[in-house]
């Protein structure tokens, strides 16, 4: 996508240097500019592509290509379609994080929830200072402010090049004259519906979808239309912030003004060089870019003892758990909002670093839980204060987007009157040092509640590029699932040299150092028993996790876009001519 205000990316062209001489983390403009761009550049891939969690967003980005929109334009309006059509994940009511590589340079868009401003730190235990189950995933108390309109928003304006109205155009019809519903959505319906039964209005809502048939969401529809008349106040001022903030009144916490105060960020996204490639990805709050790099250069650091060792044998799981213990220490101890804690992120992706960390691997047996800790140290960092898709146009512009209302239908709260589907963010705060989350991941002080703080998440939109070119546009859902994964798909494709298809569907793994030497493994392909009984003999423990992501990446040969979607999902991936 061709910009006209070249004199912007001067400037920026010295922090790009500047930051190359540290080489581990990257850059953003920070100064908003927005005016609109031009269709004036010549094409640079031989299509547009898009990898989708379902068939409605990927027509939605063919229609929004043939209008003339880029990268950034689909991506918005595939948001706004999710939001509709796969009501259990796309959102309005929850928040994520955009990676974006446009005219050549990395960028990233913080638009996760925040805690209201009246959360307090202790606002999930009890008297006795225990955890109250279920009180941070079901219901009012769950939901954290919602991002996604106001980083749709600033995305569309900053970068886009059609109108906002017609971003919006699709998502609109789809409320209105309504969709096809799918089997698996009615799945994940039945199993929320048990979770939330009694708690929460979920059945109002969705109570009557049925497979194969047409479902309308008529109050969603004012709401996205509100949204495309009057841009992001139509969703945090005016009849729908009243909406929400009315649901709450006796029951939650966000006000009118957690809403109009909310606001999306552009922060630095995490750069690092590996493989040839120049890895961008998410940055705090996000703890999966700095567990993605951590990942691929211990793994990288470690070519002797992975040479010659067959994927899925295991001593290769072994060697993998060995370097997720390591990285799971490190996320629990210090990752948090940067606006709250100062994380160690140079020091988390340096180069040394990773690589003592990798040199504390033992190559023959688990080492004991116990004694992986935290890599700088044990004490606290400086006080200072989910469905993904992947998008490629042909300019060569490239958008990685992830986005969570946190469990299937969030806190399985509906705004009344809006439509709106409210996430269950809040559960991704740690709510007691030491106790897990609904992924089973622990946190620190660097996690804990704080009023307008952001949740740490795992959400790690990623592109790849190689000489200033888009080579990989990759995410997943999977909550702590999620970079591991993107690690071995990445893994599968340019150590194993695995086609994009086979990579994806390959086998997945988890092991996350809590529960002490356990690995996830998944139904959709499950390890070899044989594998499975010398991993035991080693001590390890399995257990069968439900869902190991669903990835959407692209992958780019020199001019040639090829999109591929998890065979675990209802994704669609389409090229675009
Ligand atoms: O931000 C996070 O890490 C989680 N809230 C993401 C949740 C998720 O991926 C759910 N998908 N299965």
């Amino acid at each position: 996508m061709p910009l006209k205000q070249e004199h912007r990316f001067r400037s920026l062209a010295l922090t790009a240097v500047a930051a190359a001489a540290f080489s581990v983390v990257g850059f953003v403009e920070s100064t908003p500019a927005y005016a609109k761009t031009s269709d004036t550049q010549p094409q640079a891939l031989t299509a547009s592509a898009v990898a989708v969690a379902d068939k409605y967003a990927a027509d939605t980005a063919e229609q929004i290509f043939r209008q003339g929109g880029n990268a950034v334009d689909a991506a918005v309006a595939i948001a706004f379609t999710l939001a509709v059509t796969y009501p259990e994940a796309g959102n309005i009511g929850g928040g994520g994080f955009m990676t974006l590589y446009v005219d050549h340079r990395p960028y990233f868009l913080d638009y996760r929830e925040r805690a209201p401003m009246s959360a307090t730190r202790n606002m999930y235990l009890d008297d006795k200072g225990e955890v109250i189950k279920g009180m941070s995933l079901y219901g009012h108390r769950a939901v954290g402010v919602p991002g996604t309109v106001d980083g749709m928003w600033e995305a569309q304006k900053r970068f886009g090049k059609l109108k906002w109205k017609q971003v919006l155009a699709p998502a609109i019809k789809y409320a209105e004259n309504g969709f096809v519903v799918d089997d698996q959505l009615i799945e994940r319906r039945d199993r929320a519906a048990k979770d939330f039964a009694g708690k929460t209005n979920f059945d109002l809502y969705f109570g009557s979808m049925k497979a194969g048939q047409t479902f309308k969401q008529p109050d969603l529809a004012d709401t996205l239309q509100r949204i495309s008349d009057k841009g992001a106040k139509g969703f945090y001022q005016g009849k729908t912030a009243d909406l929400i903030a009315t649901s709450m009144t006796g029951h939650g916490l966000i006000t009118a003004r957690d809403l109009k105060e909310y606001k999306a960020v552009w922060r630095q996204p995490v750069v690092a060089s590996w493989n040839g490639y120049r890895v961008i990805t998410a940055p705090p709050p996000s703890s999966g870019g700095i567990g993605l790099v951590q990942l691929l250069k211990m793994k990288a650091d470690l070519k002797d003892k992975f040479d010659g060792v067959p994927l899925d044998s295991a001593q290769y799981i072994h060697l993998v758990a060995e370097i997720e213990k390591r990285v799971f220490a490190d996320r629990a101890q210090y990752l948090g909002d940067p606006d709250f804690y100062k994380v160690p992120v140079a020091q988390l992706i340096d180069d040394d670093y990773i690589l003592k960390r990798a040199q504390e691997v033992n190559p023959e047996t688990p080492s004991d839980t116990k004694s992986v800790q935290p890599g700088l140290g044990t004490s606290m960092p400086e006080k200072a204060e989910t469905t993904h898709f992947s998008v490629v146009d042909k300019w060569g512009n490239a958008v990685s987007n992830t986005y969570t209302i946190n469990g299937y239908f969030g806190s399985g709260v509906i705004a009344e009157g809006t439509g709106v589907v409210l996430n269950d963010e809040m559960d991704d705060f740690s709510a007691k040092p030491g106790v897990a989350n609904m992924f089973g991941v622990v946190g620190s002080d660097a996690n804990a509640i704080a009023p307008r703080k952001r949740p740490l998440s795992s959400m790690t939109p990623t592109i790849l590029t190689k000489d200033d070119k888009v080579a990989m546009v990759i995410g997943t859902p999977g909550g702590s699932r999620i970079f591991t994964s993107i690690f071995q798909v990445l893994s599968n494709v340019y150590d194993f040299q695995m086609p994009l298809a086979e990579a994806v569907g390959a086998t997945r793994f988890h092991h996350q150092l809590l529960p002490p030497n356990t690995i996830f493994q998944e139904p959709f392909h499950q390890l070899d028993p044989d594998v499975v009984k010398q991993l035991e003999d080693k001590g390890y423990k399995f257990s069968m996790q439900g869902f190991n992501g669903d990835i959407q990446a692209i992958r780019i040969d020199d001019t040639t876009p090829q999109p591929m979607s998890d065979p675990r999902g209802r994704g669609v991936s389409r090229v675009i001519q």
